[in-house]
């Protein structure tokens, strides 16, 4: 096996769907449950979905939720899930290389929930590509871990997180045609593989395409 074979993302995140994360936790993203309730609901589209958590709470709120990732054992059991719960038709998955292309269409809502890899993955051009598929009035949530957890081995290295402005950069926001809603650090509480718990800091970063 070659070093590029290892490190190619499709099968990078395919094996972790594999041997790391292989159950879903059921829970949907606390800032996301926060931030759509105050929303209308309408189609909305998760980049990187995972095992769809997300797209079923949206769903169940009243939204056509869809989801796409890379993995597809993770679109797989995503899919599994919303048929369990009778969601087939509100919560739906499919495959996608977000570097390659977004799914098509129009959103109300497009969620990019901690869509960082340690393997390529071309995240300003999905940002500013997802941006373009905002329908006027619809809003881009983008949440990114800003620190690694205390636990992790990242936490001694010099591996670099983004921080809130360059989030904005990335996402070409503000400009005439998105406003900021919110930018801003926040945290949550997280626990560690030894049952230590910490606040874990997260980029919450929240646009508006114009309605004009
Ligand atoms: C850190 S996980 C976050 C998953 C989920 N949104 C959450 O909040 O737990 C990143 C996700 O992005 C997906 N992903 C990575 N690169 C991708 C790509 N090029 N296209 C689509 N999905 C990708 C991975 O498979 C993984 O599910």
């Amino acid at each position: 096996m070659t070093t590029d074979h290892i490190q190619s993302p499709a099968v990078f995140w395919e094996e972790f769907y594999l041997t790391k994360r292989t159950s879903s936790s059921g829970r949907a993203t606390a800032a996301l449950q926060r931030i759509a309730v105050a929303l209308t609901p309408g189609l909305s589209l998760d980049l990187g979905a995972s095992h769809g958590d997300d797209v079923i709470w949206l769903a169940q709120q009243g939204w056509h939720a869809r989801g796409c990732d890379i993995s597809q054992v993770a679109v797989e059991q995503a899919q599994a899930r919303a048929a369990e719960l009778g969601l087939a038709q509100g919560a739906q998955f499919e495959r996608c290389d977000l570097s390659v292309s977004l799914p098509e269409g129009g959103f109300d809502l497009i969620t990019a929930l901690y869509l960082q890899s340690p393997v390529a993955l071309a995240r300003a051009a999905i940002l500013g590509q997802a941006t373009r598929r905002l329908r006027p009035g619809g809003h881009l949530l983008v949440l990114s871990h800003a620190a690694p957890p205390p636990w992790s081995p990242q936490a001694t290295s010099s591996t670099i997180f983004p921080t809130v402005a360059e989030e904005l950069d990335a996402i070409g926001a503000p400009s005439a045609e998105l406003e900021v809603i919110e930018a801003q650090v926040v945290t949550r509480p997280g626990r560690g593989p030894d049952g230590a718990g910490a606040l874990l800091e997260d980029n919450l970063v929240l646009v508006q395409r114009n309605r004009a």
